[in-house]
């Protein structure tokens, strides 16, 4: 697939902010959008002269970028034909950020398993499981035990849900999956709240369809910007209960006075993690036409793969008739442990918030200490916090940041356009000790940069 020009520009954004030569700020860039499937493999990029002309740059700028990526394996060039996208061996970045079984891994935001909780959620869910040997075992959408389990939940919360509106899957990612592909044709234009979570960017872009970011800033969402992209785009896609990556949660005054023109997808994945407000109301509640997508990946163990798409029995209908292309269903045992989490409340333990909240302040607390020109909004759920920086540094800081001992999420993975590359992604996950010397190592990386260093570490995995 060829890629224009001014689809490589627009995708790089503002890719002259940042230290060093322009050079490597573009090789920098454009690995990052590989790496994060912007740039899909096989892509044929535009020719040197037409991509300096976009950029407004020298041809002797993208000419050393290409050789750049070249040498580290991400394009292949032959003599007359378009640079073209590659990774380098199967998958090997230069360095592999968990080269070294020290570094602090703050690029997933998911804490682990709540292990006598788990335990016994399994246990009773293997008393169940012979009930489920008469039949073949592939449902499409999912175990009646669980499906009534997820619809009780929102019941609980304020939502008259029948089982017929639920459909499981393996996870929120594959809910967003599923409807993109049902919902969305090549070029259709989705909205996105910018910065968001980058795994939706890329199944968006995956579905071919063009991005319509609105900034979501420390004052929050903007009702009318918000609006006045739903009435261009064919899709919204909202994180309103702490969102990913801020960790702030809409209030119920713009939910009340929100109408988005377009289809929207309500991820709903943090909403059980509320740490200093009360849970937030389901946001179909205000919506009700809202496509609600959700998980226990973060409430309770990301290992478990599930999680649910809550919609109308037609759409879910279209769902069901286009899954077996991707899977043939989710693992009985994990739905059944699912249902007896949820139909127990253990998907809100007061012992877990309240470590969240201890991980949270330790976390700002060494923030404040070690890096004080780092500006942080407290957030009010979820599991993580997006630092500002005063210098666009992200990318390369994430770079540099393994050979300190941290692997980070860098901004512009949050977003599209080059944007954020003064932010990072930061998670409260992890015990306190380990989050303080996290913060110590990043603030060594952050000096080591200021005085030249240069990073070659690949991009880490994220969720
Ligand atoms: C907002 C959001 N949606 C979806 C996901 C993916 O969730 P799951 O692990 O259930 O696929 C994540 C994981 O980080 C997330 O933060």
């Amino acid at each position: 697939m060829k890629v224009s020009s001014h689809a490589v520009a627009r995708m790089l954004g503002h890719w002259r902010e940042g230290p060093g030569p322009a050079h490597q700020r573009l090789s920098d860039r454009l690995r990052l959008l590989i790496l994060d499937g912007r740039l899909s493999l096989g892509a044929a990029l535009p020719s040197e002269r037409d991509l300096a002309t976009a950029l407004h740059t020298s041809r002797t700028t993208v000419g050393a970028s290409f050789r750049t990526l070249v040498g580290q394996g991400y394009l292949t060039t032959r003599s007359r034909t378009r640079a073209t996208v590659r990774l380098p061996g199967d998958f090997a970045p230069e360095q592999p950020v968990r080269a070294d079984a020290d570094t602090i891994d703050l690029s997933f935001a998911a804490p682990a398993a709540p292990v006598e909780v788990l335990h016994a959620a399994f246990a009773a869910a293997l008393e169940g499981l012979p009930r489920h040997f008469e039949r073949h075992g592939y449902d499409r959408s999912g175990t009646a035990e669980l499906r009534e389990a997820v619809a009780r939940w929102y019941q609980r919360r304020g939502l008259p849900t029948r089982p017929d509106h639920i459909l499981i899957t393996n996870g929120a990612q594959h809910a967003l999956a599923l409807l993109a592909g049902v919902l969305l044709s090549p070029r259709d234009r989705v909205l996105i709240e910018h910065p968001t979570y980058p795994h939706a960017i890329t199944t968006f872009i995956r579905a071919r369809a063009r991005i319509l970011p609105v900034a979501v800033t420390s004052c929050g969402w903007d009702t009318e910007q918000l609006q006045a992209a739903g009435q261009a785009a064919n899709l919204a896609y909202l994180i309103p209960d702490f969102h990913n990556p801020t960790g702030m949660c809409m209030p119920t005054s713009v939910r009340r006075r929100l109408r988005i023109a377009c289809p929207v997808i309500v991820d709903e994945t943090m909403t059980d993690l509320a740490l200093d407000v009360p849970s937030p109301e389901p946001f179909a509640l205000h919506m009700p036409t809202a496509i609600s997508i959700g998980s226990v990946s973060k409430s309770v163990w990301g290992g478990l793969r599930i999680g649910w798409i809550r919609a109308v029995p037609p759409l879910l209908e279209r769902v069901e008739r286009a899954r077996p292309a991707t899977d043939l269903g989710t693992p009985v045992v994990e739905q059944l442990a699912t249902a007896v989490l949820l139909n127990e409340h253990r998907t809100r333990r007061p012992d877990t918030l309240q470590q969240l909240r201890s991980q949270r302040d330790s976390l700002g607390q060494a923030l404040t200490e070690h890096l004080p020109g780092v500006d942080v909004v407290k957030p009010t759920g979820g599991v993580t916090l997006w630092a500002t920086f005063p210098r666009p540094i992200s990318s390369r800081l994430a770079a540099v940041a393994p050979d300190h001992g941290v692997a980070i999420a860098a901004g512009p993975r949050f977003g599209v356009g080059g944007a954020f590359e003064r932010n990072i992604r930061l998670p409260y996950t992890l015990p306190p000790g380990q989050l303080a010397t996290a913060v110590r190592r990043l603030a060594r990386a952050e000096q080591a940069l200021a005085h030249g260093a240069t990073g070659t570490h690949a991009p880490a995995p994220i969720a």
